[in-house]
């Protein structure tokens, strides 16, 4: 079929045709935002998943009703390298101030005026935009240097302000395990002062499995502030829903079989869905979308993930942190035990420990839990035994 018409959205924070199987997350969301029209408190959300599970899309969605719903929100995306913690605060700062400036247009209570002036203190202090609110600027708040008393006193003074309207502030963090650790714990502490003190302030963050624990490892109290979601596949009737909607809606059907050959290819997984959905779509002659169309779409698509989503991940780690993904994919999707692994790299446990390190910053492995590692991506063992042969992990040295 045309591929110009193809309705299928594989890629990074693309909203799906149909954005299927996050009723419960949306509504935990509008509940929150519910409770701030009443002028009520609740915690933030935090959503932890895999990659390609569909995070950033379901960020993005709340990102939306919140600003919908008249909230002062900034989008931020954490980094893992050394200027992460500089440039993650700029980016706070600044979009701060253009979120700010859309306010300036409505009248202002002498309390907003003075939430406005204490963000452009906060952004003169980190010299992040020379963009101006209009209003003086509040020298002496959020103007420290120490980001943990001026981001305290930024929420304060921003979300009493919102709130005497019933709207709150919000920050949407996208892979908010990558964020340095001095920033995340002025973040988590500026989230219990708004909660204990019912300031409509809320982290809604997204990021890999872990996030809980890193979370609860840079403040132990972390553990009761966040409403807990992890996103994973979507069972099989969304999944399948996913792939039959969006074709139907242009007059295109799968036969059954064919549905569920593309079912099992994709796993569930979000991100497999759009990548064989648009595969299928483009090599369906007809506008019904046959077993032998989706045979040929569940070959070519693996070859096309193997050959650039799988392939790129593994071109991302040296030789000897291949040889560790190559020693966990005898676990399958895992986690895998560390000391196993080190065991079967013929490695001391504590050898392990710097490939270990990389190929968590290269964002490839995760902890789950003390003494385990998995995949962050879904499926990587099986590519791994799909190309067993052909994988280059010869030899220590990289
Ligand atoms: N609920 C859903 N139903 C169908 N497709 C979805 C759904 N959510 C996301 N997708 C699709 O899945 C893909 C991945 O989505 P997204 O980038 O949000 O994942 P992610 O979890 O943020 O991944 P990463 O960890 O790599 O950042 C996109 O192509 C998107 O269109
Ligand atoms: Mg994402």
């Amino acid at each position: 079929m045309l591929p110009e018409q193809n309705p299928y959205s594989p890629g990074s924070g693309r909203r799906p045709p149909e954005l299927v199987g996050r009723q419960k997350e949306l509504e935990a969301f509008d509940t929150l935002s519910a409770r701030v029209g009443y002028g009520l408190g609740d915690r933030g959300i935090v959503l932890t998943g895999l990659r390609g599970v569909g995070k950033t899309v379901l960020l993005n969605e709340m990102h939306r009703r919140a600003e919908a719903d008249g909230w002062l929100t900034v989008r931020l995306e954490a980094r893992r390298d050394e200027e992460g913690a500089k440039t993650v605060r700029r980016a706070l700062a600044r979009e701060l101030v253009v979120a700010a400036r859309k306010l300036t247009r409505t009248s202002l209570t002498g309390r907003m005026k003075d939430a406005l002036g204490t963000i452009s203190s906060f952004n003169a202090k980190i010299g992040a935009t020379s963009i101006e609110l209009g209003v003086d600027i509040s020298t002496g708040r959020a103007d420290s240097g120490d980001v943990e008393v001026d981001l305290l006193e930024l929420v304060e003074d921003v979300a009493t302000a919102l709130g005497e309207k019933r709207r709150g502030f919000a920050l949407f963090v996208d892979e908010m395990q990558d964020l340095d650790a001095e920033t995340m714990g002025a973040l988590i502490a500026a989230q219990h002062a708004a909660n204990q003190r019912d300031w409509p302030f809320y982290i809604v963050a997204a990021g890999l499995p872990n996030l809980p624990r890193v979370l609860t490892e840079t403040r132990s109290y972390a553990e009761r502030l966040f409403n807990y979601r992890p996103i994973g596949k979507l069972a099989r009737d969304d999944a399948a829903y996913a792939l039959r909607e969006p074709a139907e809606r242009l007059g295109a059907e799968y036969e059954p079989d064919a549905l569920e050959q593309l079912l099992d290819a994709t796993g569930g997984y979000p991100y497999f869905i759009q990548e064989f959905g648009q595969t299928a779509w483009d090599l369906a002659p007809e506008r019904t979308i046959t077993a032998a169309d989706a045979a040929a779409a569940v070959s070519y698509g693996t070859d096309r993930l193997d050959a650039g989503f799988f392939r790129s991940r593994w071109e991302r780690a040296t030789k000897s942190e291949r040889r560790m993904l190559f020693a966990m994919a005898v676990d399958g999707e895992g986690p895998s035990p560390t000391a196993e692994v080190a065991h079967r790299m013929t490695l001391q446990p504590s050898s392990l420990g710097p490939y270990r390190a990389a190929l968590i910053s290269k964002g490839l492995v995760y902890a789950p839990e003390h003494g385990q590692i998995a995949y962050t991506v879904p499926g990587m063992a099986a590519y791994i035994d799909r190309h067993h042969d052909d994988l280059d992990v010869s030899g220590a040295a990289d």
